[in-house]
């Protein structure tokens, strides 16, 4: 695995902007991993930038979203939809038939996420996942107890996490109790995968995936089973590393 550690927000993003724009660069029409949540904010305002600026092309990219809140719609301010139109896809020019984000409103929940798993393969398999860390050490939605080789479906979210993103709604009660997830076994797939993390409240569990045991306790350390995994974490999400061969 790879491990870079950097100084500050700005520069993960940067670093895993980099990552992206090879990717696109090398592939114009790569598929790509996304996810949502306050972590990768700073990689997509980088990639608009890198857009505007330097003509990033995203017109023959396809995008898969790692997950969405049960019973949110769309148009909802808290799905994952609205913050993917809201934060990238609106500023960028992706064809919108290119993106895939799974459905939290659909009535055949099981059909679903067979199709959108298909679909995936369908369209080439996933070149790069981006991925955020939950403090608990979730992947996606893929809650501690996760099947190592599981496929996207439905999760239920743990107290912690609707706790975690309680900030984003007006109270707990709001906060969706179930999500659509790629599963663990889907973010294993991808050919390479890109975790950001920062701040002290991620050190435990970025420690645990990289240094402990690989376990359904602590999904995202299946990541140690990935041959192209590039973590790319600030001071604080690394303080609690004990090995001193990573890069800073
Ligand atoms: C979101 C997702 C989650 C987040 C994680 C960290 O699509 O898959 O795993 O990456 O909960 O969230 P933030 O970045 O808000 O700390």
């Amino acid at each position: 695995m790879e491990i870079l550690i950097t100084d500050t927000y700005e520069e993960i993003s940067k670093a895993a902007a980099r990552v992206v724009a090879k990717a696109l660069n090398s592939k114009p029409d790569a598929v790509l991993g996304l996810a949502t949540g306050s972590t990768p904010l700073g990689l997509y305002r980088e990639l608009i930038r890198m857009h505007k600026d330097e003509g990033l092309d995203f017109s023959q990219v396809t995008t898969f979203n790692l997950d969405e809140y049960v019973g949110l719609r769309g148009d909802h301010p808290q799905s994952y939809h609205y913050f993917m139109h809201e934060n990238l896809f609106k500023h960028v020019n992706i064809a919108r038939p290119n993106i895939y984000i799974p459905s939290g409103t659909t009535d055949n929940y099981e059909a679903f996420c067979k199709w959108y798993e298909q679909r995936i393969v369908e369209c080439g398999g996933i070149d790069l996942q981006v991925l955020g860390i939950g403090g608990n050490g979730h992947i996606g939605f893929n809650e501690p107890g996760s099947s190592l080789g599981s496929l996207t479906r439905i999760k239920t979210l743990t107290k912690g996490t609707r706790k975690a993103n309680a900030r984003f709604f007006k109270s707990m009660r709001d906060v969706p109790k179930y999500a659509v997830t790629m599963g663990i076994g889907t973010i294993l797939k991808a050919r390479k995968v890109v975790l950001l993390a920062t701040g002290e409240s991620k050190a435990q569990a970025v420690v645990d995936s990289l240094e402990g045991p690989v376990s359904s306790m602590c999904p995202a350390s299946a990541l140690q089973l990935h041959r192209f995994a590039t973590y790319v974490i600030d001071q604080a999400a690394a303080s609690k590393l004990t090995l001193d061969t990573y890069e800073h």
